[in-house]
């Protein structure tokens, strides 16, 4: 079983648990994105084979999570969101530096072109663009891929 990383008493990072952290997940996603995912999109990711995710806890409550895949030669970074009540704190640096760096493989993810703040984290973690998605998601926006090879 995978170990929870503690952080102080009342604050851990942990694996998702779909049944538990669900209905968190959902309302930090619509405080969160334009466009955000249905419960159908969360439940349809969930089904993916080599599907994961990670939860940020604060006294007890959900406040971030990143969801991720393996994929056959990299882990891919699906979703990301911290509550908006709860960001620039260093919850979103800390889930995603956890991960890529016990991922001891390519890590990827995709930005929207006009998600400037999370491409400056993304950055002062050592992510990279590798190249433009044009038109990547449903409303047209462009997208960057970023990599990250490791530390
Ligand atoms: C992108 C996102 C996940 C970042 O999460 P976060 O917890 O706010 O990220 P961090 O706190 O680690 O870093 C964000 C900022 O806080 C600053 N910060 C980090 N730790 C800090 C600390 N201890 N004290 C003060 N500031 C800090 C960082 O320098 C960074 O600065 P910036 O505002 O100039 O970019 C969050 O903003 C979010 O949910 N956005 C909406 C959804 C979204 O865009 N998701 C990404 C899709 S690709």
């Amino acid at each position: 079983m995978e170990a929870v990383l503690t952080f102080s008493n009342s604050e851990e990072q942990r694996p998702v648990s779909w049944i538990r952290d669900l209905s968190a997940m959902l309302a930090i996603e619509k405080a969160s994105f334009a466009h955000p995912w249905s419960l159908f999109d969360f439940l349809l990711f969930n089904c993916k084979a080599h599907t994961s995710g990670r939860v940020w806890v604060i006294g007890g409550k959900v406040v971030g999570y990143l969801l991720y895949e393996k994929q056959v030669d990299r882990l891919h970074i699906a979703h990301v969101a911290v509550r908006p009540d709860c960001r620039s704190l260093g919850i979103g640096r800390n889930l995603i530096r956890s991960l890529a760096d016990r991922a001891r493989c390519y890590v990827t993810l995709h930005v929207r072109k006009s998600n400037l703040k999370a491409q400056r984290l993304y950055q002062r973690l050592g992510f990279e663009v590798v190249r433009e998605l044009p038109h990547h998601y449903g409303d047209c926006e462009d997208a960057f891929l970023m990599g990250y090879l490791g530390p």
